[in-house]
């Protein structure tokens, strides 16, 4: 299969997210070198993906113009990096969250890239002032995170470093347009970048509603799936806002001085431990027992259930750009 996107893309650590990436990638027709250092990890990763893309196209949710066979005849492994990143123009590190490994890897990248390629971290947590200061190809460098599992859900943070070429960041944003991601720009690095702080922020409050007894685990969780969540799926809060009254300046005016107030009631950042901890963990277990069969199994559905919610979002045309 010849790939229908001109460029080769890298997936540095073939795990949970450089599958997803791998995937993505080859969905949008580009030619995808995974690379990781164990050839056993690669091998197997590389059966994973294909068992998926069949499932997938069984279920007819493939995503892409490309046949399922196609796209896994686009993907290859490797472990040797030099020659995975030979001519390639985008490099995706997925590799596990410690810095030390990462600048490793990216000290090793720098020295053997051209000036040309690209070079991006999924990491979730790691400011790009850590990751990229000193290489020699810091202006290509940026952060590129994913939210799990990338397949099914697009967003994907661009982080640069304060010397990241402004071109880098654009190239970028047009990658993932075009393999059906929904990048985000932010300016510059934050702990937590908007993503998790606004999770965080979410599971704060979660946590100190059900700490203090308002209001039962499973009951909390459904004031997100079935009440703030359903409109999330479809517009932010700032737009939440501005359609809860007559318009923005209509909606602060109303409930401006509301809102100061309940944001005032609350506390301290909880400590995530002790007996809240065991409470919410005792009513999430019910269910859905913590081990590998049961979490695997919820997590599928999950994903089938993201899947129809992305097609969905397609067919109501999302976006105020589509009005
Ligand atoms: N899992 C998530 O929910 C999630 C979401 C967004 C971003 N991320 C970020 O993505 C990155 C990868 O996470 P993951 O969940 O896929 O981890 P993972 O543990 O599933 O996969 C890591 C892979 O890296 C490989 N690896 C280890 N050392 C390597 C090296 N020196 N060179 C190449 N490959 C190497 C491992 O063999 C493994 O296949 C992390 O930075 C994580 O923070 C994860």
């Amino acid at each position: 299969m010849n790939p229908i996107q001109e460029g080769r893309v890298v997936i540095v650590g073939s795990g949970l997210i450089g599958c997803s990436w791998a995937m993505v990638f080859a969905s949008g027709g580009f030619e995808v070198k995974l690379y990781d250092i164990m050839e056993e990890q690669v091998v197997k990763a590389l059966e994973k993906i294909g068992k998926q893309l069949k499932e997938l196209e069984k279920t007819g949710m493939l995503k892409g113009s490309l046949k399922a066979d196609q796209q896994l005849a686009l993907i290859s492994c490797s472990t040797d990096l030099k020659a995975a990143v030979e001519g390639a123009v985008y490099i995706q590190e997925c590799t596990p969250e410690n810095l030390e490994l990462k600048k490793k890897i990216f000290g090793e990248l720098d020295n053997i890239v051209s000036n040309d390629v690209i070079l991006s971290s999924s990491t979730s947590c790691l400011l790009p002032t850590k990751l990229f200061t000193g290489l020699k190809h810091v202006k290509q460098c940026l952060v590129a995170h994913p939210v799990n599992p990338p397949y099914y859900v697009p967003l994907v943070e661009l982080v640069p470093h304060p010397q990241t070429d402004p071109s880098t960041v654009d190239i970028t944003y047009a990658l993932m347009k075009k393999i059906g991601q929904s990048p985000v720009k932010l300016t510059k690095e934050i702990d937590g970048f908007a993503l998790n702080r606004l999770q965080y922020a979410i599971i704060s409050e979660s946590w100190r509603l059900v700490g203090d007894g308002v209001i039962s685990p499973d009951d909390l969780d459904l004031v997100m799936s079935d009440g703030l969540g359903m409109r999330y799926a479809f517009m932010g809060p700032l737009e939440t806002m501005h359609l809860n009254a007559e318009g923005l300046l209509n909606y602060c005016e109303r409930y401006r001085e509301g809102i100061i107030h309940v944001l005032k009631t609350f506390g301290p950042i909880p400590d995530f431990a002790g007996e809240t901890e065991q409470k919410i963990n005792k009513a999430m277990c019910k269910e859905i027992p913590a081990d590998p069969e049961h979490l695997n199994a919820r997590s599928h559905w999950r994903d089938e259930c993201l899947l129809r919610l992305a097609k969905v979002k397609k067919e109501m045309k999302f976006g105020k750009h589509h009005l």
